[in-house]
């Protein structure tokens, strides 16, 4: 058994849970608490985990099938009872550079980083409301801030889901429900293996999945790490645009 101390949740939820700041948060969790249900799309990747813990359960999971997430949902609690902690971690990055424009590519980031979070918002939003309890948490990003070269995709999904959570919170809250949107910086996971631009402060990802954590301990409405990175970022938003685009066109766009 782990050392350390028992965390306020008996069973959390994290989808997106294979590879990443999902699998890390996980580890962390795992013989913290009773139960951790972890899904993402390579059920492989997740029996693995479960066979390696003590409390990681396994429930692979595509969170663009709306039935499917629900069906998971209550799985999960016909087995490990009422989830009183989801973390939203599923989330696909892919670059965009004019002038290719192409649907596809925005139709999967939205299908995934957007509609995927809904999905499961769907099932858990009523439920903990009327139980007048429960935690989620909604891993969006810094890209969401303000429009970023390469990620016209990727940064509106991310946009959308800071602005879903600012208009679910105050509802929730006064149900007793705590809602916490995350928005990282960079962090060193698959995801941003594939990046060949520079990454500043990249953060490793087992750090990452701890300040995670405390924020979801601390119940904060905002979770952001690395600070010096997201709160640069957070000010950029305060810019006139011709400011902005003058630093994106210095700073971002040099060959
Ligand atoms: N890394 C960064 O610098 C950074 C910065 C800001 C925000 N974020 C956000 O943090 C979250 C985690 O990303 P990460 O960096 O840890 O990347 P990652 O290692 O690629 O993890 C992404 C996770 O999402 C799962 N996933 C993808 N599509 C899915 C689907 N249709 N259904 C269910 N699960 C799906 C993946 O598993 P399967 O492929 O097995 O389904 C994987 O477990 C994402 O929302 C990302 O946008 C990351």
């Amino acid at each position: 058994m782990t050392d350390a101390p028992a965390l306020p949740w008996r069973t959390a939820w994290i989808v997106g849970a294979s590879s990443g700041l999902g699998a890390a948060l996980a580890k962390l969790l795992d013989g913290r608490v009773d139960t951790v249900a972890i899904s993402a799309r390579s059920a492989d990747s997740l029996n693995a985990m479960q066979e390696a813990s003590q409390t990681l359960l396994a429930y692979p999971l595509d969170i663009t099938d709306a039935d499917a997430v629900a069906r998971c949902y209550q799985d999960i609690e016909d087995k490990a009872g009422k989830i009183d902690l989801v973390v939203l971690s599923a989330g696909t990055w892919e670059m965009v550079v004019p002038p290719d424009i192409d649907p596809a590519v925005f139709k999967r980031s939205m299908d995934v980083n957007f509609m995927g979070v809904v999905n499961v918002l769907a099932q858990a939003v009523p439920d903990m409301m009327r139980r007048r309890a429960g935690q989620i948490a909604i891993i969006s990003s810094v890209a969401g801030y303000r429009g970023l070269p390469k990620a016209a995709a990727y940064g509106s999904t991310k946009a959308a889901l800071i602005n879903l959570a600012e208009s679910l919170h105050p509802e929730l809250a006064a149900k007793g429900v705590t809602l916490s949107i995350v928005n990282p910086g960079f962090v060193d996971t698959p995801m941003t293996a594939v990046n060949d631009f520079p990454m500043p402060f990249l953060m490793p990802v087992d750090d990452a999945a701890q300040r995670l954590l405390r924020g979801l301990e601390r119940k904060a409405y905002e979770i952001t790490f690395p600070r010096r990175f997201t709160w640069a970022m957070k000010l950029m938003r305060l810019l006139p645009n011709a400011v902005y685009f003058w630093i994106v066109r210095t700073f971002m766009l040099r060959e």
